[in-house]
């Protein structure tokens, strides 16, 4: 196999993990090839990937401010990216770009790996109808649940979210998150509060049954006010981390034909 290039593109660029993640794979599966973070601001985007065609790269993922921009720059788009309506991985082959999402498909997977046997079937209550709550919900759907109820301080996000499946996503007022949580099986934060230099999220867990699995996909810190507030009461919490480093796998099969595996180590040292 030749010397495999790939890549993060994004502006800014230095604080992504995804070299991190990629390089540890390259090196545990003694692949040939490097994962760079590429820093391409807004007006340079044609330009940008152009040059990565040129230079031979087997593909990128891609980032904040690139993530929908990049449709017009693909031959194909896959169908879970159109229904996410962001792209965040794609394989060049022939020069032309072919891109997908995986974020979904890492949500999903963090928390069948830490929440085993975690039946989607029940309620799900969704905070934040963000770009994440968006990859989220889709992720929930595909994964087979019947229920999901989103919250949302900007109510029009909420509305749009819900047309993912009208049937299956319901939306309720912002001010209303603590009564509603009442019989949810699950509670995702996809919001930014209670992230590092973020606002608190202030929520009251009362109505939320103990059974509830909570899991935050904000990873930094780790262990959310919230996270912290549910396990004290006994519920089962699933941190963010997994969900960042699920989705990296199939971006990194697709490039070097390895489906690879999350492991403590490689956690360990995203954490670091
Ligand atoms: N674990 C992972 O792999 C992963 C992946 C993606 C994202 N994330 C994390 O998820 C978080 C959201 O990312 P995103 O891309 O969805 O961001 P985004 O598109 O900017 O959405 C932010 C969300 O937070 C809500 N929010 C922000 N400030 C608020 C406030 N003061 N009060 C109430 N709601 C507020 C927004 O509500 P409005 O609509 O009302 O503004 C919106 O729902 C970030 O912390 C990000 O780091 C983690």
């Amino acid at each position: 196999m030749s010397f495999i290039k790939c890549g993060v593109i994004g502006h800014p660029i230095a604080h992504s993990k995804s070299p991190l993640i990629h390089n540890h794979w390259i090196k545990k599966h003694g692949l040939e090839g490097e994962y760079r973070a590429i820093d391409i601001g807004p007006d340079n985007l044609k330009r940008g990937v152009d040059r990565l065609i040129e230079e031979g790269y087997t593909g990128f993922n891609i980032t904040v401010p690139h993530k929908q921009a990049i449709f017009d720059l693909c031959s194909e788009v896959d169908e879970t990216a159109e229904h996410i309506g962001a792209v965040n991985t794609v394989l060049v082959r022939d020069g032309k770009l072919f891109g997908t999402n995986t974020d979904a498909y890492g949500f999903i997977e963090n928390l069948k790996q830490n929440a085993r046997g975690i039946d989607f079937g029940g309620k799900i209550f969704v905070l934040g109808a963000g770009g994440a709550a968006r990859a989220v919900v889709y992720g929930l759907i595909e994964a087979g649940a019947q229920s999901v109820v989103i919250t949302n301080r900007t109510v029009e996000k909420s509305w749009e979210l819900c047309t993912i499946n009208p049937n299956i996503v319901k939306y309720v007022e912002w001010d209303t998150r603590n009564a509603e949580l009442e019989g949810s099986a699950l509670l995702i934060n996809t919001t930014s509060l209670g992230m590092k230099g973020k606002p608190a999220l202030e929520i009251d867990l009362s109505a939320l049954p103990n059974t509830a699995v909570v899991n935050d996909i904000v990873y930094a810190p780790l262990m959310t006010d919230l996270l912290t507030q549910a396990q004290s009461r006994g519920n089962k919490v699933v941190t963010g981390i997994g969900m960042l480093l699920h989705q990296a796998r199939p971006a990194f099969e697709k490039w070097f034909g390895v489906l690879p595996n999350v492991d403590s180590e490689l956690e360990k040292k995203v954490l670091a």
